[in-house]
């Protein structure tokens, strides 16, 4: 089954910075059938294993690759999803039982599309792994009509589970993947390629790559190169266990191989280690954020998530950001040199001769046998302010997948927002701020944990450079509440999430409350009694992490009293100005996490209430009042972007909740289905400041 799901999510909260990388728990937690969010869903129950995900140029239309068929869905408005075409592509029987006769097993002989590329404005190009045998094929991105049908390999992998990449360029494809059956033959190549010129991959010596499994691959418009990241055995480090760590290769788009030497093989081909922290080495995802309009490409940004090759016990993660400009000088420092005799690597750098370099294709043999075996860069890129973020310890969270995004705040600033899936099914959106990160929210996409494989964003063209609002303290207007002397005053403050603290104070100045006139209770609500000296502006700042941020201010002024139509007023009754100022010394009061299981002694509850229900009712109103206004405010302010997320899942919450409503007549197919109960989703998540 296919579920799309369409989830409207505000990007922006107020927030203030802090200092420290270390990122806390989310702030605001919204679960999948959470009211706060608008989801609608798009459910194919007849679709499987959807692991590919284009969306075309002008963002309206999502084609989806699944197991043996490709969908193209109306993606352009923001509250439905709908199903445009459908094309099946399933291998024969034959197929499938050659497939069956190499010992594989039922589940893995079907055709799962891993490709799904523009070819040029009019058609699109898959790849599918084809019941073990791949098979490549150009459709009409209209009617999805395919058109040529050959063979694959080298283009997508033989096994449906493993790890490639591809992209097209002008055309051309450039792939990182295996090309037997077994895995063991890893390539980057270039196919379809232009003006006659061949097809390059790289050298057939098996000490280029070792072991790699591909995770991504990048395009460099100004340098003419191809980025392919993946992981792989570091063979330059001798350790007794196999060392993985993640590289960077490059080659350039335009290479056409040497004239003797090197032949239709790359001479651009080098590789560099890429390193996140320590203790992170293996790369997950990695998103190529673009520089804003108007900005030179050096200010690309590569975002990757590391995860742990070793099992810690608990689950681990971070984030690095690499800028273009490192990437693009490590191609032209030094390099190692491969000794084929010894088979281990050089440990001095040898000087660059002509290594990464684009353009050898008329190059001397001699240059061309250097290259052959210099092309591991000596220098390692770091990430930019490493890491941007670590999760660890017992909130630790495992990510697999990331986004990134630049947003302009209120303040004109702008900053990068990044979308992080965890293996449990949430969908974390992290603010970067300077050397800091925060967990704005968690967003429940998923009902149980899963491994998604494929997540894409798109940004809206109808409300591009939208803004978040990004306040600076108190901007939310402070709520009227009228009270008369005497009276129990109850300020209500929500939690935005368990694991905030709340925290009172008064005046602009922001003074701490004395405990003996003042109580906090266990739901964040301030209760006192009115009197000259506690009429005042009080503001309920939520703390969590360092961040804080203002939850409500309240202004507690005095009723004014009613005109009776005979003309007489009760005048005003005036403050006791005798009352003394409150004491400094006391106690700061402020709240622990919530516990809902705490008990509240008798002793510490406030005087019973005389009068303060009208008043707690008028500051409730009030609240709602607020909080309506403000996300109006958010939302008119607002950049749309989309989210597409793509996944093998288990059957989610809603689809539960509709069979459960309806259980009349499963459809035959449904019932009969072993796979019902891990089936895939894909999930549409358009992101709304
Ligand atoms: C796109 O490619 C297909 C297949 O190669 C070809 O038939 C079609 O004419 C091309 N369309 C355009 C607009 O170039
Ligand atoms: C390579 O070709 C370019 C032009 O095509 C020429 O200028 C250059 O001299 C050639 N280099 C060698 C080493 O032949
Ligand atoms: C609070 O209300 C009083 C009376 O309406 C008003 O004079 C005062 O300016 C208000 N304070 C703030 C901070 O809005
Ligand atoms: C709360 O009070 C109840 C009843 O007095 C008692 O049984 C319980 O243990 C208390 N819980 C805590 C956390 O103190
Ligand atoms: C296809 O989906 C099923 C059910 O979720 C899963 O068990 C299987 O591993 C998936 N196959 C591939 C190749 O992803």
């Amino acid at each position: 089954m296919t579920r799309l799901l369409l989830l409207w999510a505000l990007l922006g909260a107020p927030l203030h910075p802090a200092s420290g990388s270390r990122v806390g728990p989310p702030r605001r937690s919204f679960r999948l059938d959470s009211s706060d969010r608008g989801l609608v869903h798009f459910i194919q129950p007849d679709i499987h294993n959807t692991t590919t995900l284009l969306l075309s140029n002008d963002g309206s239309t999502l084609y989806v690759g699944a197991r043996n068929v490709i969908l193209s869905l109306d993606v352009s408005k923001p509250d439905v999803i709908t199903l445009k075409n459908k094309r099946d592509w399933s291998p024969s029987e034959e197929d499938i039982r050659a497939c069956r006769n190499k010992q594989k097993d039922a589940t893995e002989c079907p055709n799962f599309v891993r490709v799904l590329q523009p070819k040029n404005s009019s058609h699109l190009y898959a790849c599918g792994s084809y019941a073990y045998n791949p098979r490549d094929a150009i459709l009409d991105s209209q009617t999805l009509t395919l058109t040529t049908v050959s063979k694959g390999e080298g283009r997508c992998p033989f096994n449906p589970f493993e790890r490639s990449t591809a992209m097209t360029i002008d055309g051309e494809l450039f792939t990182g993947t295996t090309m037997d059956f077994k895995g063991a033959n890893p390539v980057i190549s270039r196919h379809f390629s232009r003006d006659r010129r061949p097809d390059i991959r790289q050298d057939s010596a098996g000490y280029l790559l070792d072991e790699p499994t591909f995770i991504s691959s990048s395009f460099d418009k100004k340098e003419g190169k191809l980025y392919f990241f993946f992981t792989e055995v570091l063979n330059e480090f001798h350790y007794t266990m196999d060392l993985k760590g993640t590289r960077l290769a490059q080659v350039c788009k335009d290479d056409v191989g040497g004239q003797r030497i090197l032949q239709k093989k790359w001479t651009s081909f080098a590789k560099s280690l890429l390193h996140c922290q320590q203790g992170f080495d293996i790369l997950q995802d990695m998103f190529t954020l673009q520089p804003s309009e108007g900005d030179s490409s050096e200010e690309t940004v590569f975002y990757g998530v590391f995860t742990s090759q070793w099992s810690l016990g608990s689950e681990s993660s971070a984030v690095c950001g690499f800028k273009m400009k490192d990437i693009r000088g490590l191609f032209s420092g030094q390099y190692k040199t491969f000794d084929t005799v010894k088979h281990q690597w050089s440990t001095s750098g040898t000087e660059r001769t002509n290594q990464g370099k684009c353009g050898l294709w008329n190059a001397t043999d001699v240059v061309l046998e250097v290259v052959k075996k210099s092309f591991l860069s000596h220098v390692h890129v770091r990430g930019a302010d490493t890491p941007l973020m670590i999760s660890s310890g017992p909130n630790g969270v495992r990510y697999s997948r990331l986004v990134a995004v630049t947003t302009q705040a209120a303040n004109e600033k702008q900053y990068t927002v990044l979308f992080l899936l965890t293996e449990t099914g949430f969908l974390h959106k992290v603010v970067l701020l300077g050397r800091s990160s925060w967990i704005v929210e968690a967003i429940q996409v998923f009902t149980e944990p899963q491994l998604v494989k494929s997540l894409l964003l798109s940004s809206s063209k109808d409300v591009e450079n939208g803004n978040v609002l990004m306040c600076p303290q108190s901007i939310t207007p402070p709520t009227e509440v009228q009270t008369d002397l005497n009276e129990v005053v109850t300020l209500p403050c929500a939690r935005p999430s368990d694991l905030a603290t709340l925290h009172w104070t008064s005046g602009h100045d922001r003074r701490p409350l004395p405990q003996k006139y003042f109580l906090q209770r266990p739901d964040g609500s301030l209760s006192f009694l009115a009197s000259a000296v506690t009429l005042d502006v009080y503001i309920c700042t939520s703390q969590e992490a360092r961040y804080q941020e203002d939850q409500v201010v309240f202004n507690v002024t005095l009723r004014v009293p009613k005109v009776f139509a005979e003309g007489r007023a009760a005048g005003p009754q005036a403050p006791d100005t005798s009352a003394e100022s409150l004491p400094e010394n006391d106690n700061e009061i402020t709240s622990a996490p919530y516990d809902p299981n705490e008990n509240w002694s008798q002793e510490s509850m406030p005087p019973r209430p005389t009068a303060d229900s009208g008043t707690q009712k008028n500051a409730g109103e009030k609240v709602l009042e607020l909080v309506r206004s403000y996300q109006t405010e958010l939302v008119v302010v607002s950049l749309l972007l989309a989210l597409l997320l793509c996944a093998n899942v288990l059957v989610g919450l809603v689809w539960n909740q509709r069979r459960c409503a309806a259980p009349s007549k499963p459809q035959e197919s449904l019932k009969n289905d072993p796979m019902l109960k891990q089936e895939p989703l894909v999930t549409d998540v358009k992101d709304m400041v």
